[in-house]
């Protein structure tokens, strides 16, 4: 059974499930999931670390709160939100941050305003720049209308983005859980996640002062972040590494799982040794 809890954090009770012992890994999921995403990290990761895999507000069992009229919630609210929530677990030690995509975007302000919480950084299929304009516009429109549209158009509109050709098939369990998650996200979070991507900023100026070890991950057939992007974000890291993932999409984690785990595994151990 899932070791899952609900705690104060903020103005919100965020659910979280934790798992192991040893050095505290936080694993940040992305848009429009909750920490299920996780799950085959999870399982893996728990026998080296302290797993820690929070639904964002908004998302998953989180509650959402008052987000504001429109709704709006920013990287930065979200990685306030992870800060307040180490601090309520009670971990005391700096976290291996890994973000899967908009989960590394709360990524770079999680580097920025709390420094002192992070050991190492692990970025999952995700960038560094802002939104051209065109694609600002579209987060907008989706905010605006996701109420009328509901979740499920949005589900349809990402999966096949979302997976590589050779796994997106609709019956496969992996397509249809993400489908299932995503369609029953609340509408209000969509838009407020959305609102606040777009105005998220371009990090790229921030990626040589990061000082702790990187490592990336990215699926060969990437759609969303593809690996030419992640790759020059790598290179404006000192020292960070990239690994590349055959046969994985944007959702690298839940489509090659063993090879995401083999990666984050190694990669924790290397903090260890
Ligand atoms: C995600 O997977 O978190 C989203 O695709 C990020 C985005 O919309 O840019």
């Amino acid at each position: 059974m899932p070791n899952t809890q609900t705690i104060p954090v903020n103005d919100i009770a965020m659910h979280v499930r934790t798992e192991g012992a040893g050095i505290p890994v936080l694993l940040v999921h992305g848009f429009p999931l909750d920490h299920t995403m996780w799950d085959a990290q999870v399982e893996v990761l728990a026998e080296h670390c302290r797993v820690i895999a929070p639904d964002l507000r908004g998302y998953g069992a989180t509650e959402l709160a008052d987000a504001g009229d429109p709704p709006k919630i920013t990287m930065q609210q979200y990685a306030d939100d992870l800060a307040a929530l180490l601090d309520a677990l009670g971990v005391d030690e700096p976290v291996v941050y890994a973000g899967f995509s908009m989960g590394g975007y709360i990524g770079w302000q999680f580097v920025k305003n709390h420094r002192d919480k992070l050991r190492a950084l692990v970025l999952v299929d995700t960038r560094a720049s802002d939104d051209a304009d065109d694609a600002r516009k579209m987060r907008l429109k989706m905010a605006n209308h996701v109420q009328e549209w509901g979740a499920e158009k949005v589900a349809e509109a990402m999966i096949p983005k979302l997976f590589a050709e050779s796994s997106l098939d609709a019956l496969h369990p992996m397509v249809a859980r993400t489908r299932e998650v995503i369609s029953a996200t609340n509408p209000l979070a969509i838009a407020a996640a959305q609102r606040g991507m777009a105005e998220r900023p371009d990090s790229t100026p921030d990626l040589a002062g990061i000082n702790v070890p990187t490592m990336a991950i990215v699926g060969a057939e990437d759609q969303l972040s593809q690996p030419e992007e992640v790759q020059r974000v790598v290179n404006a890291i000192p020292n960070a590494g990239l690994v590349v993932i055959p046969a994985a999409g944007h959702m690298a984690p839940v489509e090659q799982p063993d090879a995401v785990n083999l990666v984050l595994t190694e990669f924790v151990k290397s903090l260890n040794a």
